[in-house]
């Protein structure tokens, strides 16, 4: 031959060299697991979009907590899911709200695991908006008042910390929200827990089956005018930079899997921690898929995530972490 042919095949060749020159390796300390915690007892309702997923009040809480410690997933991602709504979503401040309880009780029986708790309105508030809506003279027409809504989120985030969450994860996508829950966090003496941001997230078809799930989904309008068009990616570097400055911890890219590129861009820009969120409809279409027999959906998980890794991912939020978790640990 006259000229050099690269053998790549070489380092493909046995199971123990694909190992030594693998170049991402998905662990069960990649994975956080989201919970839906809702007031009362007895309550195991499975989401019928999100097969495996659950609304579960406190009662019942502790045999998954089990499972997830005993599957060594160190986190959980927990949403509330309360009985009464309102126009400002008011009980997601409470100190007796269901997120707070949830994390309370959580904490007690697994001081260890970590708590991140959401942060957003759109849980507790009638119409369905991440904030306080506001008819705005001006325009004529009812708007989410971005100010307004800061207040009440930066005293969410500090009952939720007062509680004891580790972490606080606000999702609302306020102009100026990180600035003003750490502003708030510090004041109120919670300087050491950390932020992580829903930096960048995108104005989604694929939040479907969680807004089911959440009984979230906007009751007028959509949520167009503070979550990202999906077609643009300029947009999310000021959007993350934005939380850098006011000071995030952690930098989350919601959804994952139409955004990877996304993913890799923030990783090259900041040096914080990237958070990818496998969103609801990333984890039903799979479901649906894998009960028709079409796919494997244990290859297809992992190849997924291992993808967001590759991507940049250092975290991945998922539905699918108590399987993963299974996965892996039955392969090792
Ligand atoms: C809103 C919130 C959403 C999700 C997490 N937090 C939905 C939305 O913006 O409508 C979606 C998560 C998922 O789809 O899994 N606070």
């Amino acid at each position: 031959m006259g000229f050099p042919v690269i053998r790549n095949r070489r380092l493909r060749g046995s199971a123990a060299v694909r190992n030594l020159v693998r170049e991402t390796q998905l662990t069960v300390h990649d994975l956080i697991y989201p919970l839906f915690a809702v007031p009362g007892t007895g309550i195991k309702h499975e989401i019928p979009s999100m097969p495996g997923v659950f609304h579960l009040s406190l009662d019942l809480l502790d045999a998954e907590l089990d499972e997830i410690v005993k599957l060594g997933i160190q986190g959980v991602l927990l949403f509330g899911v309360p009985e009464h709504k309102d126009e400002t979503g008011t009980s997601a401040c409470h100190d007796h709200g269901i997120v707070q309880e949830a994390t309370r009780h959580i904490k007690k029986r697994y001081p260890q695991l970590l708590v991140i708790a959401d942060t957003c309105l759109c849980q507790f508030t009638s119409h369905g908006h991440c904030g306080v809506v506001k008819f705005n003279d001006a325009l004529q027409q009812a708007e989410v008042a971005n100010d307004e809504s800061l207040e009440l989120l930066a005293e969410t985030a500090v009952s939720q910390a007062r509680a004891g969450a580790d972490i606080i994860a606000p999702s609302n996508m306020m102009d100026g929200f990180v600035h003003a829950i750490r502003t708030a966090l510090d004041e109120a003496g919670y300087t050491h827990v950390p932020i992580m941001s829903y930096s960048v997230k995108y104005a989604s078809a694929f939040y479907g089956p969680f807004r089911d799930a959440a009984h979230s989904a906007p009751q007028f309008g959509d949520r167009r005018t503070y979550q990202m068009d999906p077609a643009n990616a300029r947009e999310a570097l000021r959007e993350a930079e934005a939380d850098v400055i006011e000071g995030a911890d952690f930098l989350m890219v919601k959804p994952a899997l139409a955004y990877m590129d996304i993913i890799r861009t923030l990783k090259e820009h900041f040096d914080l921690p990237v958070v990818a969120y496998n969103v609801s409809a990333e984890y039903s279409m799979v479901k649906a898929a894998a009960a028709n027999g079409w796919i494997n959906e244990k290859s297809i998980v992992l190849e997924m995530l291992t993808g967001m890794k590759r991507a940049g991912a250092d975290i991945i939020l998922t539905y699918f972490a108590k399987d993963v978790a299974r996965w892996l640990r039955d392969t090792e």
